[in-house]
């Protein structure tokens, strides 16, 4: 089965009195264990796809089912973003930030999709995106301590013991390789070390869907090819059955994966299926 389906999904953004329609229409499938890429170059519309994947941002029209729950079912999003947009604009002029955030969405569909992130979605960012003041043990363990509260859509993790919590976050600090830095806070880490401690955060309410921004932006080749063989081992470890989908222009990765949907100005231009290799490549 599908673990992430878009079907006609769209994105339009005012800029002004003006409309940018960043993606115009696009449909594709991932199925579970898949190492796949989103690919295309500069402004096609890759991070405003992931992000909607990941349902950080809302799609303008169009269907978005992670693993068979229609996320946006019975809403309807041309109202839900004009209510937005009309909220955002009369809480920006009273500067009031966190009023914003949460007159953005109903209440209703606000708890499924935040729910649905914590328990079905891990984010990879390209700035590592880490608690300062947390060591890694505790960055790590940081998605744990928001609990669900819609049962229905708790993560497996919920139902250990606090044991067996601490059990699986050394299990995944060993499986990236930081089992000596665990005291250790970001800021003594490199880039590479970095993203292996937003990897482990990633995976650890065992979702089965991991998104990566153009993970290896911000690293050395040295490290992105340890950080994406490290990825490729987790995908294939079968206790723990990961889907990656990736944002990338990276050709690099591209030739890792084994399903790449090529955009281009916001439509699909291909949807390729092929054997990916092992080994991230030397840069041409
Ligand atoms: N918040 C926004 N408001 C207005 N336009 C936006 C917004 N975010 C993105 N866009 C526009 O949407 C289009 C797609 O942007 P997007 O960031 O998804 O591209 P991308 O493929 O990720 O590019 P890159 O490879 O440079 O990261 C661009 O034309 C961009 O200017
Ligand atoms: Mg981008």
């Amino acid at each position: 089965m599908a673990v992430v389906t878009l079907e006609n999904v769209k994105k339009v953004y005012p800029l002004g009195k003006q409309k940018v329609e960043a993606v115009k229409g696009i449909s594709f499938k991932i199925e579970k264990g898949e190492f796949a890429a989103i690919s295309g170059p500069s402004g096609s519309g890759k991070s405003t796809l992931l992000n909607m994947v990941g349902l950080i941002d809302l799609p303008s029209d169009g269907r978005i089912i992670i693993d068979g729950i229609d996320v946006y079912d019975g809403f309807d999003l041309g109202s839900t973003l004009l209510e937005a947009d009309r909220l955002n604009n009369y809480v920006e002029k009273k500067d009031k930030a966190s009023q914003k955030i949460k007159n953005t969405i109903p209440n209703k569909l606000d708890r499924r999709i935040t729910a649905l992130r914590r328990s079905h979605l891990g984010f990879i960012f390209q700035t590592f995106n880490l608690i300062p003041v947390l060591n890694v043990y505790e960055n790590i363990e940081f998605p744990l301590l928001l609990e669900s509260k819609d049962k229905s859509l708790a993560c497996p993790v919920d139902s250990f013991t606090r044991k067996q919590k601490e059990e699986w976050i050394h299990f995944l600090m060993d499986k990236v390789g930081l089992s000596e830095w665990e005291k250790h806070k970001p800021s003594e880490l490199s880039g590479g070390q970095r993203q292996r401690v937003a990897i482990a955060r990633a995976l650890v309410t065992k979702a089965p869907v991991i998104l990566a921004d153009e993970p290896t932006a911000n690293l050395d080749s040295v490290n992105s090819a340890q950080i994406l063989s490290l990825m490729k081992d987790l995908n294939r470890d079968p206790d723990l059955q990961t889907t990656f989908i990736f944002s990338t222009h990276d050709k690099r990765i591209v030739d890792m994966c084994d399903h790449v949907v090529h955009i281009f100005d916001g439509l699909v231009k291909q949807d390729e299926y092929k054997t990916g290799s092992d080994v991230y490549g030397t840069a041409e």
